[in-house]
């Protein structure tokens, strides 16, 4: 690489031109409205927005949220305030402030409201892809089991792919003996990509009150502490598919925008990190092309999968 060529940032996404391949993950970022007065949204690579259900949703009780060493739980149940909602008022209301590709996360309880789910979304041109939730560990039916079951991964990849003509990213749980094998599922059902990984299924105890920390038993592990178990397990879809993979898990440096790419992501979400700090996406987007300059490198192709 030159001297003073500055490194190029951008990547494609399964059909989709991104200015740099970070996004907050679903669920981190609400939509959006919350953090257009922190900073340019247009910085970002896409914005994907909470998950929508047909329904509006509270969601579990509180407690909902348990810090952990090196992470955080959250038992949240995809409160939201349904697809009516969300597409008269939130959407459009994103759009308003934000110009670069959106990517609708949608979550149902059946096939058929993934597929309705989609259906409405189809007519939204602004929203530029779909990421399907087969993988939230905090609802008792639906959620991660669809994406424990490889044929219902399938059968919801191919429902969704027959009403959206959009880019489908089945976002996957690492609460199964092998992922690789629901990738394949999804990939066969025509998915245009993975995201992965959602949190891992965990939980915490107030040694005082002999009662879990989080109102609902179980809650969903993430930040750095499962960063390198995601890494691993993007390594291993990465060399079982042939779609891209968005890399989710951890993220909080462009260091680790790095190594996830050399694991073998296309592009990255950041969750837990906008959390902690609001700011966390627009940092890792301005410190990225100096970490790539100093590491030699000129463009992320040139390191994706490497190992
Ligand atoms: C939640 O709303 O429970 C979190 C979403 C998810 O983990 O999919």
């Amino acid at each position: 690489m030159g001297e003073n060529l500055v490194p190029d940032t951008s990547v494609e996404l399964a059909g989709l031109l991104l200015r740099n391949p970070v996004m907050p993950s679903s669920g981190t970022f609400g939509y959006g409205l919350e953090y257009k007065d922190l900073y340019e949204l247009d910085t970002l690579g896409a914005v994907v927005t909470k998950s929508v259900t047909r329904e509006p949703r509270y969601g579990n009780p509180l407690p909902r949220i348990a810090e952990c060493d090196s992470g955080m739980m959250n038992s949240i149940g995809l409160q939201n305030p349904g697809i009516d909602h969300a597409l008269e008022i939130d959407f459009p209301a994103l759009r308003q402030v934000y110009d670069g590709p959106i990517i609708a996360n949608i979550s149902g309880f059946s096939v058929g409201e993934f597929a309705e789910l989609a259906a409405r979304f189809e007519k939204v041109n602004y929203v530029s892809a779909l990421e399907v939730n087969i993988s939230c560990p905090n609802v008792h039916e639906g959620g991660a089991t669809f994406g424990q079951d490889p044929v219902l991964a399938k059968e919801i990849t191919q429902a969704v792919k027959e009403v959206s003509t959009k880019p489908v990213f089945m976002k996957l749980t690492p609460n199964v003996t092998d992922i690789t094998e629901i990738a394949l599922a999804c990939e066969a059902g025509g998915a245009d990509g993975i995201s992965m990984i959602n949190n891992f299924k965990a939980m915490r105890i107030d040694v005082r009150t002999r009662k879990t920390i989080t109102a609902e038993k179980y809650a969903g592990l993430s930040g750095p502490a499962i960063r390198p178990i995601a890494q691993r397990m993007v390594n291993e879809v990465y060399h079982a598919v042939r779609i891209p993979i968005i890399g989710i898990g951890g993220i909080r440096t462009a260091d680790d925008v790095l190594e996830m790419v050399m694991a073998g992501a296309t592009a990255i979400q950041m969750g837990s990190a906008n959390l902690r700090d609001p700011w966390a996406c627009k940092k890792v987007i301005k410190a990225l092309p100096h970490r790539m300059h100093e590491l030699g490198i000129s463009d992320l192709d040139e390191i994706r999968g490497v190992v």
